[in-house]
């Protein structure tokens, strides 16, 4: 049983782990019904209102470089598993958003502290649940709410998703199948690769004809690849 702790409103789940993980339990989760500083990756604001789901989990035990990636697979397969039983089809856009017909639906901040062995891992995760409008970004976001035109209960989407995450194995195949990254023909270094993969430490393997090179996330512009996505 996991033990989940639960706030009313918090400054940011991501944040209250950081400071308290010293005292709390391997695999707690901290759950709130609002955030006042929500985060985003690249230090976005992550506006968190009440009526989405937004939790972090801790974990401590036998931490090292590569279960960042196993988490983020693992997190990635749950969400869309969770989005499944609503009959919702979402898909992975590398590295930390869930989208359904191109409209956000979910995103997943991962912390770390430490070097090789770490000290833990917080994995945060915003989930549009009840959220009906979202102002200017009505094209670019959208909710359980919205695909499936119901009101949900955001504790049950926790538990539901903790149900599901605990069976998760994030396997690497599971993963790429549902990212939309693989199979496309990306502009890297001034020329054309083909998205092959992404490995286990989450690098981008590109081909291009028998030349294939392996680049992190972070050494390519993602918004040049996903251009059609911010029209
Ligand atoms: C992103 O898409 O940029 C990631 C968003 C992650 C938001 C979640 S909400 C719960 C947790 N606490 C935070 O402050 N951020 C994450």
């Amino acid at each position: 049983m996991r033990k989940i702790i639960a706030f009313k409103s918090i400054s940011s789940t991501n944040n209250y782990l950081k400071s308290e993980y010293k005292n709390l339990e391997d695999g707690c989760v901290v759950w709130s019904e609002e955030q006042s500083q929500g985060r985003g990756r690249l230090n976005r604001t992550w506006v968190s209102e009440v009526g989405n789901l937004y939790f972090s989990i801790l974990i401590k035990d036998n931490v090292n470089h590569d279960s960042f990636y196993g988490e983020l697979r693992k997190v990635s397969l749950s969400i869309l598993k969770l989005l499944a039983t609503y009959n919702i089809k979402a898909q992975i856009k590398y590295p930390n958003d869930i989208l359904v017909d191109k409209k956000k639906i979910a995103g997943i901040l991962i912390e770390s502290k430490g070097f090789d062995q770490l000290e833990y891992l917080i994995v945060g995760i915003g989930l549009n649940v009840n959220q009906s409008d979202f102002g200017t970004l009505n094209d670019k976001a959208t909710s359980i709410g919205i695909c499936s035109k119901q009101e949900v209960d955001v504790k049950s989407v926790l538990l539901d998703f903790i149900d599901i995450y605990d069976k998760e194995e994030g396997t690497i195949e599971e993963y790429n199948r549902n990212s939309l990254i693989i199979g496309k023909w990306i502009t890297y270094n001034n020329g054309q690769y083909f998205v092959k993969d992404i490995d286990h430490n989450g690098d981008m393997v590109l081909e291009q004809g028998s030349n294939v090179v392996r680049v992190k996330f972070n050494e390519i512009s993602l918004e040049e690849i996903y251009d059609e996505f911010n029209n």
